[in-house]
């Protein structure tokens, strides 16, 4: 093959995969989503990135179905209307303002396109034991490199906030998030959080899950 033909083919397989990664969000969903992604950026940035005051995490880059089922999540009720979950309870009236599944959708999508950002880091811990916990526990689900598991709703856990990440551990761990009969992925990481002794451990593990955002 000549070096011309193997650019050409390297440009087409690339155009292709671009194609395949949008999936089935039209340019026309897509731009709904950025209209709607409008009313987010007053707590999550406006490049997704997260805002520490306004206890919105990173979301920029997350992948669609993920963020599709917490934003159901949050809609159903079965995320955000625990009594104690205060940033919880400021994120679910913003989801039920999206009027339509199309809308969930679209925005959800205009989401996962965003480049990942590199929040700032704040939670200081011991990367090295949080790696012992991590490959213990965490890895089965989450993954070695983070990223989780779609076909089992596992979520990722990359470039986002880790100040939210610990605040969502404390948060299953009293039951503040995922005691939802109904919740059925909340509980299955309910169980997994009583595994993590104290607020140390927790520190450690994220310590340790934001090295593999490098
Ligand atoms: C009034 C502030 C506010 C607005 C506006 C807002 N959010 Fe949020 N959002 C939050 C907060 C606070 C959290 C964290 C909730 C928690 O700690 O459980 C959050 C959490 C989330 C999560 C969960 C992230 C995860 O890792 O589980 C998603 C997804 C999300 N928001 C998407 C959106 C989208 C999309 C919009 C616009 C339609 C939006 N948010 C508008 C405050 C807001
Ligand atoms: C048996 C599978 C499983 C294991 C093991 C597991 N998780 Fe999870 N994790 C989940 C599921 C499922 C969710 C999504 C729950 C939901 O929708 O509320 C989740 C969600 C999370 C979240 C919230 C993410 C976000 O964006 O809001 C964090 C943080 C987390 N896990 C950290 C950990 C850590 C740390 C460990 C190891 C101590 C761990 N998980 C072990 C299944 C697991």
């Amino acid at each position: 093959m000549t070096i011309g033909k193997y650019i050409l083919t390297l440009a087409t397989l690339s155009g292709l995969a671009l194609l395949l990664c949008v999936g089935t969000a039209s340019a026309q969903d897509l731009d709904r989503g950025k209209q709607l992604f409008g009313l987010c950026t007053q707590c999550h940035g406006s490049d997704g990135g997260g805002m520490p005051l306004s206890l919105a995490p990173a979301i920029a880059g997350m992948p669609d179905w993920y963020v599709l089922s917490q934003l159901n999540a949050f809609r159903a009720g079965q995320r955000g209307s625990h009594p104690g979950d205060l940033s919880g309870m400021r994120m679910m009236p913003m989801s039920r303002s999206l009027r339509t599944e199309q809308d969930v959708k679209n925005v959800a999508a205009y989401v996962a396109q965003l480049p990942a950002t590199d929040p700032a880091r704040l939670v200081e811990g011991d990367a090295e034991k949080g790696k012992a916990t991590y490959s213990a526990v965490c890895v089965s689900c989450h993954q070695a490199d983070g990223a989780g598991n779609k076909d089992l709703n596992f979520p990722p856990l990359l470039h986002t906030s880790d100040w939210y990440l610990k605040s969502q551990l404390l948060k299953y761990k009293s039951g503040i998030r995922g005691s939802d009969p109904t919740n059925t992925n909340g509980i299955v990481m309910r169980s997994m959080s009583q595994t993590l002794v104290d607020e140390q451990a927790m520190n450690d593990v994220v310590s340790y899950i934001m090295t593999l955002s490098n």
